[in-house]
């Protein structure tokens, strides 16, 4: 898959010619020397994981569908096309911009524990946790936000209703798609595991194997489902026979759903984290999320240094030292704040950063288990997707959504097809026990009935200037340094190159494991010597990682670009 091939920038002067008779004859009269730059001009772009997702957003734009139209097709589309990343038995993270009246919000679609669930039971009789529990069967899923978040974006938000946004969706499910080689390896990746899980191989696999690149993979009770959410809205997922479905599927599994988990599961609205740095103006994720708090932390501690380039290794020393830093703060505060207050604002005060920045030592790395334990607040009782789309008026979505590793739980429900998440195991099962993703964390992420696990996702704006900038990525922590570093290099950059924002290597830290994880290419000897030299500890993963989507529009002349990051064609495993 070419990277050009996720993208597209339509060019909405057509679609007002489409839509108004008038306008069209009057273009037509014009002469076309000037009609040629009109439509030379592009203001509306799609950035997604996946050509047909893409396609989806388009045809929905062109239908008089906004950016939040055309994400809730473009969601909805991933789900059947990518269902290894996202899908209706996920949740995920939806940042909206409004252009009308510069409405900013964060739709909270994660997933929530069920009621009946206790911490007690991802652990055997001698007190360890009991392996695989977070991940695969009925324990490793969390109740769903994905359909709630679709209805709720298109009717808040949206122009059209559900049955045509969803419509591009239900027609690949019911009608197939051809997979790509992505999807082969994934499966090929993942194949005993399809195998052994409810329902999966029967949808996935081809009778018992991977299928090959080509074949065609059809999801007809996906269609069935996604026609009852078109119909019905949020009620045709959460009760009546698919909600009944997903509980008893997963109960079959181990779990211990009730059918009022599903019922009672609302999307919140949240004020996104917003902040400044050395002038741009930068909106990300909010908790449950930790990557607006880790963004806003890093580059606070980073604007205290002078500005250089991303790929220098002294400014690369100063980005790990600041994301070792969020990390360790993210450890010991974050969890879902409607369970227990977190200390956002302190977290956030200008003067703890400078504080915790004072501690970074340009020349040297501080060992992870020597950081202090410096505290921000004595009385203050927080495979995977993304896309971003802006639309000609600018509204804006920047959407991560998940099922957590690929191909969630590994349970399909019943004949709903509808594959769940095991986004249980982003719950910390305590200080000492690291998740997929390696992070540890406290109580404050620990598995309560109702609570939403703790997320990186980090879907962000930013603003300056010469525009806005929407992006995002899978990568589970890593999804964080991720953004920051494309952040670093979009705002360091004197011209825009998306291309080139997105090819940079990239490279991470998170407090623990204490070493700074790098990209098997792109990093010289002299870098690597140079890191180094300052104490840190350098391991080389053996795959690139991430999925970037990025979309920017410029303020002077209103044109969008949107870009995909070269690596979607690889395994991303996170
Ligand atoms: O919410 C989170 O942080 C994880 N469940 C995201 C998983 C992810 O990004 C996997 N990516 N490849």
């Amino acid at each position: 898959m070419g990277v050009l091939a996720n993208v597209r920038s339509i060019s909405v002067p057509w679609l007002r010619v489409a839509r108004h008779a008038l306008f069209r004859a009057a273009l037509a009269l014009a002469a076309c020397c000037w009609a040629s730059v009109i439509l030379a001009q592009q203001t509306a772009a799609i950035a997604t994981a996946h050509p047909l997702a893409t396609a989806a957003g388009y045809e929905i734009l062109k239908r008089g569908g906004n950016a939040f139209d055309a994400g809730v097709a473009v969601a909805a589309a991933l789900a059947v096309v990518e269902p290894y990343s996202s899908g209706l038995g996920g949740g995920g993270f939806w940042l909206l911009h409004r252009a009308d009246d510069g409405h900013q919000v964060m739709v909270d679609a994660r997933e929530t524990a069920p009621a009946g669930v206790r911490r007690e039971h991802y652990f055997d009789r001698d007190g360890k946790p009991i392996p695989g529990a977070t991940r695969q069967g009925g324990l490793a899923a969390a109740i769903p936000g994905a359909p709630a978040a679709l209805a709720h974006v298109a009717t808040r938000y949206g122009a059209l209703p559900l049955s045509v946004s969803l419509a591009p969706a239900i027609q690949y499910a019911r009608a197939g798609f051809k997979i790509d080689p992505r999807y082969a390896r994934i499966a090929r990746l993942r194949e005993r595991f399809l195998q052994k899980g409810t329902g999966t191989a029967r949808i996935f696999l081809d009778g018992m194997q991977a299928p090959q690149p080509g074949y065609v993979l059809r999801q007809p009770e996906l269609a069935a489902t996604l026609e009852r959410l078109a119909r019905e809205g949020a009620s045709g997922f959460y009760s009546g026979r698919v909600g009944r479905a997903l509980a008893a599927a997963v109960n079959e599994a181990g779990g211990v759903w009730q059918h009022s988990d599903l019922e009672s599961y609302r999307v919140v609205e949240r004020a996104p984290i917003r902040f400044t740095y050395r002038g741009a103006t930068i909106t990300a994720a909010a908790l449950p999320s930790a990557g607006g708090i880790a963004l806003a932390q890093s580059l606070g501690m980073l604007e205290r240094f002078p500005s250089a380039s991303p790929g220098n290794p002294g400014h690369a020393h100063l980005v790990v030292e600041a994301l070792r830093r969020a990390f360790q703060d993210r450890a010991r505060y974050l969890g879902d704040s409607d369970f227990k207050p977190v200390p956002v604002t302190k977290l956030l005060d200008r003067r703890y950063i400078a504080r915790r920045a004072a501690t970074i030592d340009p020349g040297a790395a501080t060992k992870s288990d020597a950081l202090g334990d410096e505290q921000p607040v004595r009385s203050e009782s927080g495979n995977t997707t993304h896309f971003s789309v802006i639309d000609e008026a600018g509204n804006r979505v920047a959407a991560t959504l998940t099922i957590n590793l690929l191909f969630g739980a590994g349970i399909v429900a019943g004949d709903t097809g509808v594959l769940l998440n095991n986004e249980m195991d982003d719950f910390s099962l305590g200080d000492d026990v690291p998740n997929a993703y390696r992070l540890r964390g406290g109580r404050a992420n620990g598995i309560e009935p109702g609570k939403r696990p703790l997320s990186s996702m980090t879907p962000a704006f930013v603003e300056d200037e010469r525009g806005v900038l929407i992006l995002g990525s899978p990568g589970g922590s890593r999804t964080v340094s991720q953004v920051l570093l494309a952040i670093l290099q979009y705002l360091h950059a004197s011209r825009v190159d998306l291309p080139r924002l997105l090819a940079l290597p990239r490279f991470h830290h998170q407090y623990w494991p204490d070493r700074v994880e790098i990209e098997p290419e792109g990093f010289t000897p002299a870098w690597r010597a140079a890191l180094a030299a300052k104490g840190h500890t350098l391991e080389t993963v053996n795959r690139k990682w991430g999925n970037m989507q990025v979309v920017f529009k410029s303020k002077q002349t209103g044109a969008a670009h949107a870009a995909s990051d070269p690596r979607g064609a690889d395994v991303a495993w996170y």
